[in-house]
């Protein structure tokens, strides 16, 4: 009894901390979300979030100034952490030769794939200078003073976790909150300690819950509102929702991404590190089988070399090499206005 009563002030504080109505996150997705998807989010009385991961310094400027045009209320910024990646060159040209048969069937036998040069550093002082209010991360945690320069300036920092061991490194490093990301979750596992392992949101929520003091946000598979409740009653203090909100009407995925999300049908994702790299969960298609045995870059590099692929499929609508990324319960999502779709959750 008295765990509940801390965990209800723990829920009152969490959203009281994000000056949020709604204990519920928008996930940030990267490539989906729009200003006007955020700043959708945000008038429905929960968290958004803007995925900036891809952004250059400048586009993630815009797309703040765009939310704030839109909306008086907070949401988040989302950024990927960098890592070091070691790379060979005759595994990164068996993997460019891996994907041209694909590119010959879309029309580009050849194509430019130009290395992203993200920039992190850049991006956390802009996120300052914006004043914007929460910052989440995936794919790791920032070096201390990073880190102590955002809590300086008032970010409130959520950090992404697949295993308690990452739950409990992200409290130690400062975050404030952490996201417990269930293997049930769309898109990238943010994972970034230990071996890949996808533990069922569940089981991950009763490792996680009584490890941490912070509070815990359970993320995937979570597609109605007794979902939310159930990770609600099991510790978690807020839920982020992704794949449920991408055929909303103000999110950014291609038209064809929507359709492919409308017409799920149970079991058709699968994890996949085909298109990035990284390992992610998607609706499997043709690109993740052909790509199957295939020699693959690691992340960022086979991001790279899929892009133009991607870009290309989307113009010529073949959504067979598009990355559709969605969660294991991808067919219990609906289109309609964001807003009437959050309304169902709470
Ligand atoms: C299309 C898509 C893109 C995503 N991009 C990001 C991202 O940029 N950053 C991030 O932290 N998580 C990202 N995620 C993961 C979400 O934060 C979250 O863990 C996931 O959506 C929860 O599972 P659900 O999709 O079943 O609701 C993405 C998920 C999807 C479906």
């Amino acid at each position: 009894m008295k765990r509940r009563i801390q965990l209800e002030e723990v829920k009152v504080k969490l959203t009281a901390m994000l000056g949020i109505e709604f204990p519920i996150i928008q996930a940030p997705m990267a490539g989906v979300t729009t200003p006007e998807f955020v700043a959708a989010s945000a008038e429905a009385g929960i968290l958004g979030s803007i995925g900036a991961g891809y952004l250059s310094v400048e586009d993630t400027r815009t797309f703040i100034r765009k939310v704030m045009v839109l909306t008086e209320r907070p949401f988040a910024v989302n950024l990927f952490v960098p890592e070091q990646v070691e790379v060979n060159q005759k595994a990164l040209r068996r993997a460019y030769e891996a994907l041209q048969p694909i590119g010959r069937e879309i029309g580009i036998p050849f194509w430019n794939a130009p290395l992203s040069e993200p920039d992190f550093d850049g991006q956390v002082r802009l996120l300052i200078e914006e004043g914007v209010k929460v910052c989440s991360f995936t794919f790791g945690l920032p070096d201390e003073l990073t880190i102590r320069t955002l809590k300086e300036n008032g970010l409130f920092l959520i950090g992404t976790a697949t295993t308690v061991e990452e739950a409990v490194l992200a409290e130690k490093a400062g975050m404030d909150a952490v996201v417990a990301q269930g293997s049930e979750a769309g898109g990238h596992r943010g994972s970034f300690s230990g071996d890949l392992t996808f533990i069922p949101l569940n089981e991950l929520l009763s490792e996680v819950v009584p490890s941490v003091e912070i509070p815990v946000i359970a993320a995937g598979g979570i597609a109605n509102k007794e979902m939310k409740e159930q990770a609600r009653s099991a510790g978690a203090q807020a839920v982020q929702i992704g794949t449920a909100l991408l055929a909303t009407d103000e999110s950014g995925a291609h038209s064809l991404y929507k359709r492919a999300v409308l017409e799920a049908g149970e079991g058709c994702t699968v994890l996949t590190r085909a298109f990035s790299g990284k390992t992610a969960r998607g609706i499997c298609n043709r690109f993740i089988k052909e790509m199957k045995d295939a020699e693959i870059a690691p992340y960022p590099y086979q991001n790279d070399l899929t892009k133009e692929i991607r870009k290309e499929a989307a113009k010529r609508g073949k959504s067979e090499f598009m990355s559709l990324w969605a969660g294991e319960k991808v067919s219990m999502s609906t289109d309609g206005k964001l807003k009437e779709v959050i309304g169902r959750f709470i």
